[in-house]
């Protein structure tokens, strides 16, 4: 008989599986995600994963890199030209508008969290699917909203106990942006020959972006170059200098960085990033290291058919996030697969109490796990241990005969005999002393 191959799959380049192992990460993570967002009065929004791709183009910019040549675009099979979304803000924008969502109180707060998509060069910490959790305000352009902003990314990553700094710029307003720009080519005229490729195309279609270029010989270039912050027109200097005002009194860690120029057309006034510190981060601080990045669009939703709404957000980087929180040694990762209660059986009749046991506690609400093709007990409260369980139920023949259950005391290793028909309302009493409440989960019928 001919042995015939059998074809192995494997991932797609930049792509990546979450294994359970890390789930405790990623649900830890979530968790403070939607914290914050509740918190700060942010409502969710689920937005597609696939948009018409003219949104990114019109919203995120066509000379951007990310529209450019990052973008997963193809054709549906009725012909419409459709991206993966390369970033969340673009379709908020677009729900903002489609829902009517300017005649709600103001201001709107929305969040939302999902998968991004990018054909960008994948390496460590940069993938071609990776997550965000994402907070977008529309309407009101005040200063306060912006240091608001910054100041709350900045106690996010402080309760997380990731050490970071904030860098804020300002690229100022369509108007005094043109003036800085002929100010920056004329700078960079003389150098343009040195500049890498991808620059020399910038120079003439986005200069703004050369200020954001990774490469060496770029960065040496700019370096010396005009700064946008001394070119602002009145009211955005003003607007800067408020917000920063704000900001200088809540001791949170920000530089001012004149680089911080994004990689997204839609920005003015107020940009910036989230990086860690270099000591946390063990050496050079690379673009790929921003765990967070967001500012100011109050152009946007004008621009995508919606009325002038003056706009602020944020997006975190998750995946960045939770390469950093597995560095933090003394953090405590709540298990997820942790139970209050573990059910157990001695025999085969045991066994058939123990599954509609199981069944009648999780419906009442309790946290509890079970391994019923375990047979022998040994090896079933080891499984209870592993799950962190607090107390142990175990049936066996005696237990069968007098409807009984023994509870075990996983931690003193204590047991006690309860009749059948009083477990609830004895489990309930028992953990409510190890401060579990269980009434709030109980699943209703
Ligand atoms: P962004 O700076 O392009 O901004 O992305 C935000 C964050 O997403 C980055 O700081 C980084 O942590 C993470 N990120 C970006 N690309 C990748 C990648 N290839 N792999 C892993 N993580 C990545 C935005 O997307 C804007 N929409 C943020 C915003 C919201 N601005 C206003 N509102």
């Amino acid at each position: 008989m001919s042995k015939k191959k059998v074809q192995k799959f494997y991932l797609v380049k930049g792509f990546k599986d979450i294994l359970p192992e890390d789930q405790p990460y990623w649900e830890f993570l979530r968790k403070k995600c939607f914290n914050v967002a509740k918190s700060y009065g942010y409502e969710r929004i689920d937005l597609p994963i696939l948009e018409d791709s003219k949104l990114f183009v019109k919203g995120v910019g066509n000379l951007t890199d990310v529209v450019s040549k990052e973008m997963f675009s193809f054709e549906t099979l009725g012909k419409e030209r459709v991206s993966l979304r390369p970033e969340g803000t673009a379709g908020a924008v677009r729900a903002y508008i489609e829902h009517g969502m300017m005649n709600r109180k103001k201001p709107v707060k929305l969040f939302y969290m999902g998968p991004m998509f990018r054909y960008d060069k994948p390496q460590a910490g940069r993938y071609r699917q990776f997550y965000q959790f994402g907070l977008e305000i529309f309407a009101g352009d005040e200063p306060i909203i912006d240091s608001q902003m910054i100041y709350m990314v900045y106690q996010f990553f402080d309760e997380l106990k990731i050490p970071i700094i904030v860098k804020i710029n300002s690229i100022g307003c369509p108007k005094c942006r043109e003036k800085f720009l002929k100010v920056l080519k004329d700078y960079l005229k003389k150098n343009k020959s040195k500049l890498c490729k991808d620059c020399q195309l910038r120079y003439n279609k986005n200069v703004l972006r050369i200020l954001d270029c990774k490469e060496k010989k770029c960065k040496e270039i700019i370096q010396e170059s005009p700064q946008i912050l001394d070119h602002l027109c009145e009211d955005c200097n003003k607007h800067f200098v408020k917000t920063l005002e704000y900001l200088e009194d809540s001791q949170i860690n920000y530089e001012l960085d004149p680089f911080v120029v994004r990689g997204l057309d839609y920005y003015n006034r107020t940009t910036f990033e989230v990086v860690p510190t270099e000591e946390f981060a063990g050496g050079e601080i690379s673009a790929q290291g921003a765990l967070a990045g967001g500012g100011r669009y109050d152009y946007l939703v004008k621009s995508l058919g919606g009325q002038n709404t003056p706009a602020i957000g944020v997006a975190f980087g998750m995946d960045r996030i939770v390469n950093a929180l597995k560095k933090i040694k003394d953090l405590e990762i709540p298990s997820i697969n942790s139970s209050d209660i573990f059910v157990a059986q001695l025999g085969d009749k045991a066994r058939k109490k123990v599954l509609a046991l199981f069944e009648k506690l999780r419906r009442a609400g309790f946290s509890v796990s079970e391994s019923i093709s375990k047979t022998s007990l040994g090896q079933q409260l080891e499984e209870a241990n592993r799950l962190k369980t607090k107390l142990a139920l175990i049936i066996g023949e005696k237990e069968l005969l007098d409807k009984t259950i023994l509870i075990r005391d996983m931690e003193s290793g204590s047991q006690e005999v309860v009749p059948e028909n009083k477990i609830e309302s004895v489990l309930e009493t028992r953990l409510k002393s190890l401060d579990i409440n269980v009434k709030k989960t109980r699943i209703r019928n």
